[in-house]
């Protein structure tokens, strides 16, 4: 299976998909949520910057979708461009897709051996093996601190100098050894997952435009319609949440001033926030750490 959708049920609800309403799946990946809004009538403008994504769900997906190769940071202009000015609900399932982890020549994943490269765009450059072999340890460490929130990042960073050092690291299993070896013992997860995270967020520059994303795409959201967001960790979660709660916020001037500069007013009203049903926990294991949060157009 190229990637179980995550909280798919709940997502289409919140959508309450209209037929021949226009929807953005902005991360396609193996097409799981975009299938359910066509099986109900909708159809839909998926973005992904995976031309494998890309290529799976045209083989795989039935139904009325315009495919975009490209980055969701451009959304708005990707779907001007196929004239699609307006919106009717949107998804945005953030992160990699298991087909993406599992593919050992990905390489993402500590539990699989692979060459060092974790870009979800193969035709960008810029490789894992860059920032494992090129960075400087200071940046190693910000990076690591930044991206994983790993607490022992300078003893991880220390050891990837001193290897390169020697011989360039260029397999994920060696570097996930090497990060095995020089953290104290973990109870829960694998010592290496929050360093492979933070290589990964800096490599594809995850973070980077995703506020203004979710700021543009629900832009284009027509009055009454939602955006769903699902998130994997805390430092997404945080910037979804800062952007629904502007949103749904009326003054947004600073607390510092007395009276109202600003003339903003909320455009939009949260639904609150959804972890996955231990029914999911159970049938998919990566589902844990998942967040959904809603927000609908006024
Ligand atoms: C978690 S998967 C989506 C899974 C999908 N909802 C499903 O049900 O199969 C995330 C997908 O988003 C893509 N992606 C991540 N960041 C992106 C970005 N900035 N622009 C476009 N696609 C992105 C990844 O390549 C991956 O295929």
């Amino acid at each position: 299976m190229y990637h179980i959708p995550i909280m798919r049920d709940r997502v289409i609800d919140a959508l309450a998909v209209k037929p021949n309403g226009v929807y953005l799946d902005a991360t396609l990946g193996g097409g799981g949520h975009t299938q359910a809004i066509l099986d109900r009538g909708g159809r839909v403008a998926a973005i992904d910057r995976d031309d494998d994504a890309i290529e799976y769900c045209k083989a795989h997906v039935t139904g009325d979708v315009t495919y975009i190769k490209g980055q969701y940071e451009n959304a708005t202009q990707l779907l001007a461009e196929r004239g699609i000015t307006e919106l009717d609900g949107a998804v945005m399932d953030l992160g990699v897709s298991s087909h993406q982890l599992d593919a050992p020549e990905r390489g993402f994943s500590y539990m699989h051996d692979g060459a060092l490269d974790m870009r979800m765009d193969v035709t960008q450059k810029f490789t894992a093996y860059d920032v494992v072999n090129g960075y400087k340890e200071e940046r190693l460490v910000d990076i690591m601190r930044r991206y994983g929130e790993e607490s022992f990042a300078p003893r991880i960073a220390r050891a990837i100098v001193k290897r390169r050092e020697v011989k360039p690291i260029e397999r994920t299993g060696e570097l996930a050894e090497l990060i095995r070896g020089s953290v104290p013992y973990r109870k829960s997860g694998h010592p290496a997952k929050k360093t492979f995270q933070a290589i990964r967020i800096e490599v594809n520059g995850e973070l980077k435009g995703l506020y203004d994303a979710i700021c543009g795409i629900f832009g284009m959201i027509v009055r009454g319609g939602r955006l769903c967001v699902i998130t994997f960790h805390s430092l997404e979660d945080r910037i979804v949440k800062a952007a629904f709660n502007e949103f749904a916020t009326d003054c947004i001037c600073p607390k510092r001033l007395p009276v109202c500069v600003c003339d903003h007013r909320a455009i939009g009203k949260t639904l609150g926030k959804q972890k996955p049903s231990s029914e999911e926990l159970e049938q998919n294991s990566r589902s844990a750490s998942a967040t959904l949060r809603i927000s609908e157009k006024l």
